[in-house]
């Protein structure tokens, strides 16, 4: 029977999927899959957070939970709790009543409704990502209608920040122009601006009246710390000028499936801010309807219990040193080894992943010898890493390939 699908093409190769698929189908029992973000344990397992369990089960002991709607911009404790986890529970933009949080499909979700209202609302429908970025960024801005640029972000030679190509990039950027800042553990690269930076940057976008998109994926995960790791977005936030953030639950809470996360648009006054949401409102609308109750759940019953809170920010604290102490091992083992190159970023970059600086051909022949597989910029997670396959399998498979291919 014809189909009226007959014309359609197959996608084309996308790389990170290519990844997935290679270890998917590798029958190796040793081979081991670096390329996600997700953290797993030391037994190379998925986690749910204690503090998760625990509220979960508060919440299904709770007889006078239903499962009724939620308004479109979802829980309004959730949103209280996420913006002030962002911005301070003393920011003065919250007190002056100037923000506008709505409960989104995770971080994913938030990015896309704040590319909607932009497209819809701002002017300068340009975006500048950095170079290189998450692979979703410029998918998500350019579906919802946004022209894409990127600005110079990691040097290859210094394996570190391009400062001045940055600067020199959003200086050059049209007047209105947004520009995604990843506020902490910039993924791909592990590499984030010092403070000193940050207020360099901060000053450049505000003199330049660029508009300042947060993508805050990992809060918690640079530094082990919720309010030193929102230093940046607090800054840019205490200048009285406007920003979005997209909010993630899925790698601080380990709540990835939960899909949940928080859009914040921090406006210059109430009037502004109550005409914003209103509008957010009709993106979310059509887009489905109402946010997912669960997740949301689960963040408030955490978020709003002290202890629980505290509870969180130990297991937080706990994945940390975790993927701190995987890439101290990582370099000692290359070190032991005698690996020819400088590791030394291996120890000095952030987060859950790390640019090994390998080439595709040395990442190919690692998946063909030694069945680890990473994306081909050569980026590893640090997270899927657990002291016996660090120290036996990839360093062994990082030094021969250094040593064997060019
Ligand atoms: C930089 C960045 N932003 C956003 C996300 C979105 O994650 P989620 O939609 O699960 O919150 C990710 C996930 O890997 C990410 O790395």
């Amino acid at each position: 029977m014809n189909s009226f699908f007959s014309s359609v093409l197959p996608p084309p190769e996308d790389p990170v999927l290519s990844v997935y698929f290679a270890s998917r189908d590798d029958p190796s029992p040793v081979k081991l899959n670096l390329s996600g973000g997700s953290y797993r344990t030391e037994e190379g397992k998925p986690l749910v957070l204690e503090v998760v369990r625990k509220a979960e089960q508060q919440l299904a002991n709770d007889m006078s939970r239903n499962k009724e709607y939620l308004p479109l911009d979802g829980l309004a404790d959730f949103n209280n709790l996420s913006a002030k986890l962002i911005l301070g529970a003393d920011s003065p933009a919250l007190e002056e009543d100037r923000v506008v949080t709505i409960q989104c499909l995770s971080g994913t979700g938030s990015l896309r409704v704040g590319a909607e209202f932009l497209a819809k609302h701002h002017q300068e429908r340009v975006i500048f990502v950095s170079n290189p970025t998450w692979g979703n960024h410029p998918l998500i801005f350019n579906l919802a209608g946004l022209s894409v640029e990127v600005y110079r972000y990691y040097d290859p030679k210094t394996r570190g920040l391009d400062f001045k190509g940055m600067l020199e990039d959003l200086s050059a950027a049209p007047s209105g122009a947004i520009v995604v800042l990843q506020a902490c553990a910039h993924n791909p690269t592990g590499v984030d601006p010092t403070l000193d930076q940050w207020e360099q940057i901060r000053k450049l976008v505000r003199s330049k009246s660029l508009l300042p998109f947060f993508d805050n994926a990992y809060q918690g995960f640079a530094s082990g710390s919720l309010d030193i790791d929102a230093k940046a977005v607090r800054m840019f936030v205490a200048d009285g000028g406007e920003c979005f953030i997209a909010q993630s639950f899925s790698k601080n809470m380990g709540l990835y499936g939960e899909r949940i996360g928080a859009l914040t648009i921090v406006c210059t006054s109430k009037d502004v801010a109550r005409n914003v949401h209103s509008q957010v409102l009709l993106v979310v609308r059509p887009m489905y309807l109402s946010p997912p109750i669960h997740g949301a759940s689960i963040v408030t019953t955490i978020l709003k219990n002290s202890d629980m809170y505290k509870d969180w920010t130990i297991e937080l604290k706990g994945m940390v040193s975790r993927i701190v102490s995987m890439r101290q091992q990582l370099y000692e083992a290359l070190q032991a080894r005698g690996t020819p190159g400088d590791w030394s970023n291996i120890i000095k970059q952030i987060g859950m992943f790390s640019f090994t600086g390998l080439n595709e051909k040395q990442i190919r022949f690692i998946a063909k010898e030694y069945h680890i597989y990473m994306t081909y910029d050569g980026r590893i997670s640090m997270a899927g890493l657990s002291s016996k396959t660090v120290l036996i399998q990839l360093a062994d498979a990082i030094h021969a390939a250094i040593t064997q291919i060019a």
